[in-house]
């Protein structure tokens, strides 16, 4: 069994005590914290980019997780290492036949690399860069908003991108990002999710300690 790691979205955080809302939720039990950078042109929402992510980055140690809904990502990718993110992930719907060379990108930038897939979007469409990721990440609902519900048939996804993982060999992360709920929780870990990105279920929660430590023991 892979370990858990609980990577709450900040996207439903208070942009105006940012600092303090990370430090919390790391003192809280979050593993990873998850970066949601949204240009208003891949998806239809802006949400921020590396300089609060660059500022941020004294009020935890916690893993920072960069997912990158952009058009041309490898333009940024420099900026988004240099301002402290842990792992850059990219969309194969952003990057298309250029996804191997702009995750080497990322490595040669000094820092982890994962792939994103959309909801209709197939695995076998990242088939071909397994082997250079460090986390694959399934997105659950289709980017650009927190707080949206949960597309069940991503389940399968879940447990056909698991296969592919183990047969590597490797280390890699399973990650599921959209509309994880307490009801739904136990679905996604049973079916081979290891990281799992929650926003709003987080942030809406008065105790956060608490619904941390319930996402990750349930
Ligand atoms: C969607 C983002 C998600 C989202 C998660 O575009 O990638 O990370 O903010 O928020 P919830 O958990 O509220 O669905
Ligand atoms: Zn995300």
């Amino acid at each position: 069994m892979k370990k858990i790691k609980i990577a709450p979205s900040i996207l439903s955080a208070n942009f105006a005590k940012m600092g303090e809302e990370i430090a919390e939720i790391t003192k809280n039990g979050a593993d990873v914290i998850h970066l949601d950078v949204m240009d208003g042109s891949f998806v239809k929402n802006i949400s921020f980019g590396p300089k609060l992510i660059k500022e941020s980055r004294p009020y935890s140690k916690a893993v920072f997780d960069a997912h990158l809904m952009i058009v041309n990502p490898w333009n940024y990718v420099p900026q988004f290492a240099a301002a402290g993110a842990d792992i850059i992930t990219v969309h194969y719907e952003a990057c298309g036949d250029k996804l191997k060379e702009t995750l080497k990108m990322i490595k040669d930038n000094g820092v982890k690399c994962g792939a994103v897939i959309n909801p209709n979007t197939e695995v076998k469409e990242i088939e071909n860069v397994i082997d250079d990721i460090d986390m694959l990440l399934l997105m659950s609902v289709y980017p650009g908003f927190g707080g949206q519900k949960f597309i069940p048939e991503v389940l399968p996804k879940i447990e056909q991108a698991a296969k592919l993982i183990e047969k590597t060999g490797k280390d890699i992360d399973l990650e599921i990002d959209g509309g994880i709920t307490k009801e739904n929780i136990k679905l996604v870990k049973d079916a081979g999710a290891n990281v799992i990105v929650a926003g709003s279920t987080v942030f809406n929660e008065p105790d956060r300690a608490a619904i941390i430590k319930y996402l990750r023991e349930v």
